[in-house]
């Protein structure tokens, strides 16, 4: 069986994307696994470079980040993606080339954003000196069918980690370790029954 898959988030800027896709990072190559890490920010550095953020130049950001994580996972490699993808077509496309893929909707409501706001860019953005910025001045479309739902404003980066594994667990993903296994059979249970209801169990 082909060990490799993609956990791709997506989520506005500040959703807390990049902070989880490191700690999954760290929790799985403590397992053992080959893990490979996409972050939009460093993805537009070389990969993406001098793309910028109209609808045509994102889809292509999400499209080469698609094609490279295909390659990666289906040489068996663990790949995490941490992108604002705000686009569900072309999500839809990489979930359909790249087969085993996992969907991570990390949401957190605008207010908390802006509130936040780590690296100063929704007071930009909302002063007018950043144009199309996700959820201010462009669309963000939200996952219909995420296998994994994350609440970032109400949800401590532990629980959402927990969460993420357990799901991976669930779904054949990764193997179960059960002296980690530290969530509780409610909250398995929960997880559970959400991806039956969604049709991935
Ligand atoms: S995506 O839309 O193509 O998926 P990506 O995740 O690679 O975006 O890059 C988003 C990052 O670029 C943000 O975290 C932010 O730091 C920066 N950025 C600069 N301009 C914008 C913008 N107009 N909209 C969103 N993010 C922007």
């Amino acid at each position: 069986m082909s060990k490799g898959f993609t956990l791709w988030f997506t989520g506005l800027s500040g959703a807390g994307k990049s902070t989880l896709a490191r700690e999954i990072e760290a929790a799985l190559l403590e397992r053992g696994l080959k893990v490979e890490l996409l972050d939009g920010d460093i993805v537009r550095t070389n990969l993406s470079k001098g793309l910028g953020f109209s609808k045509e130049d994102r889809d292509e950001n999400i499209r080469r980040i698609g094609f490279v994580s295909h390659l990666l996972t289906r040489n068996d490699v663990v790949v995490i993606v941490a992108a604002i993808s705000p686009y569900r077509s072309v999500r839809e496309e990489n979930r359909k080339r790249i087969g085993r893929y996992v969907e991570v909707y990390c949401q957190c409501p605008l207010d908390v954003l802006i509130q936040r706001d780590v690296k100063g860019l929704y007071k930009k953005a909302l002063a007018g000196e950043i144009q199309h910025f996700t959820g201010i001045s462009d669309p963000y479309e939200e996952p219909e069918k995420p296998e994994i739902h994350i609440h970032s404003d109400k949800e401590t980066v532990e629980q959402s980690v927990k969460k993420i594994l357990c799901t991976l667990e669930l779904l054949g993903c990764i193997p179960r370790v059960e002296e980690e296994n530290e969530y509780s059979e409610a909250e398995e249970g929960q997880i559970r029954e959400r991806l039956h209801a969604l049709g991935y169990i």
